[in-house]
């Protein structure tokens, strides 16, 4: 009987200590405690053994089952507390592998929020072709074929009077052959000049356009416009400056700077001691610019801008070399999560 009783303890110790789950345990525990278990059956053998045997083996059957019981207790609680997984099975509480998430370009996350902070005034987004005819590009836009400022937009040329675009300014006509005042509307695209590639300057880079016409839009909505893009997109300290500047398909044109955002305006190495940065071209839509587009003259006023996205992106991210835009190097592009 003793045999028996040690044999017994030794199988469920065994068995419950591999019971996976509570389910296991519990059929665990009908086996060796249930009405037909084994340490039962052991103990309805009692009756048959020796007047001298039956106290002694009694007790120790007593003690074997309140053993199993306190074993049984303690390997459900240790499997509430860590489920023993069978060895092929994920082990959910390692720590886990995190994919690799990419991050938007520095150059789109620039013009979606040059862009956001226009369709907060109002204004629609929409775009236009890369590959454009020399009245889109110029003609249309009051730059004569025999005029000097062509030299300013030098132009790749494909044939037929096709070219690639030099600036976002031809969509100013596509739209307005199309749409009739008031609107408001900006251009995100790529243009494309044979420049050589360096620090400052590629053969391809982001503009955002922007034009606003209707009745009466006068030069003060145009700086209003400005001023507010400027403290949204460069926050609420910066500042705004005109300077005259020319554009054929603008009268009066300027050019914009903000105020530099690095040091306040006092003067640093990003804006170059000067305390300003140049970020823009706008002024007041050239009339010629409506007579192209067939407006019935006289009856609207607007204003264009055109900014250059690669450079503001440069400034606002302190990013020297704007080939850096183009080289898709990790360890550059994973800096703007
Ligand atoms: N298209 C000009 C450029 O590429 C930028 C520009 C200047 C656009 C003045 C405008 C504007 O709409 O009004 O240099």
């Amino acid at each position: 009987m003793l045999e028996k009783i040690k044999a017994i303890e030794a199988a469920a110790n065994d068995e419950m200590g591999s019971a996976a789950d509570a389910k296991a345990l519990d059929d665990l525990k009908i086996k060796y405690l249930g009405r037909k278990g084994l340490v039962t059956e052991l103990l309805g053998q009692i009756s048959s053994l020796s007047a001298e045997e039956k106290p002694r083996l009694g007790k120790e059957l007593n003690a074997l089952k309140v053993r199993i019981d306190g074993a049984f207790g303690a390997r459900q609680a240790e499997l509430a507390r860590s489920p023993v997984l069978p060895k092929d099975h994920a082990d959910l509480t390692l720590p886990g592998f995190r994919p690799p998430s990419g991050s938007r370009h520095p150059l789109t996350k620039t013009i979606d929020e040059i862009l956001s902070a226009f369709l907060g005034m109002g204004f629609k987004v929409v775009e236009g072709p890369e590959i454009e005819t020399e009245f889109y590009n110029f003609e249309a836009l009051n730059i004569a074929l025999d005029h000097p400022s062509r030299d300013a937009f030098d132009t790749f040329y494909i044939k037929n009077k096709y070219l690639l675009r030099s600036h976002t300014s031809p969509m100013q006509v596509r739209f307005m052959e199309t749409e009739k005042p008031p609107f408001k509307i900006v251009v995100p695209g790529r243009v494309y000049r044979p420049d050589a590639v360096d620090a400052s300057h590629s053969f391809m880079f982001h503009q955002v356009e922007g034009l606003v016409v209707g009745e009466d839009v006068t030069f003060a909505d145009l700086k209003g416009t400005l001023g507010m893009f400027v403290k949204s997109y460069f926050g609420a300290a910066a500042k705004i400056r005109f300077r005259p500047h020319h554009f054929p398909f603008t009268e009066p044109s300027a050019e914009v700077d903000v105020s530099c955002f690095i040091c306040g305006g006092k003067g640093c190495s990003v804006c170059g001691r000067k305390g300003w940065l140049e970020i823009l071209g706008c002024g007041m839509v050239h009339p010629n610019v409506f007579k192209a587009v067939k407006y019935p003259s006289g009856k609207y006023t607007g204003f264009a801008f055109g900014m250059g996205a690669d450079r503001i992106a440069m400034l606002k991210y302190g990013i020297n070399d704007m080939r850096l835009f183009f080289e898709n190097d990790m360890r550059f592009l994973e800096q703007f999560k």
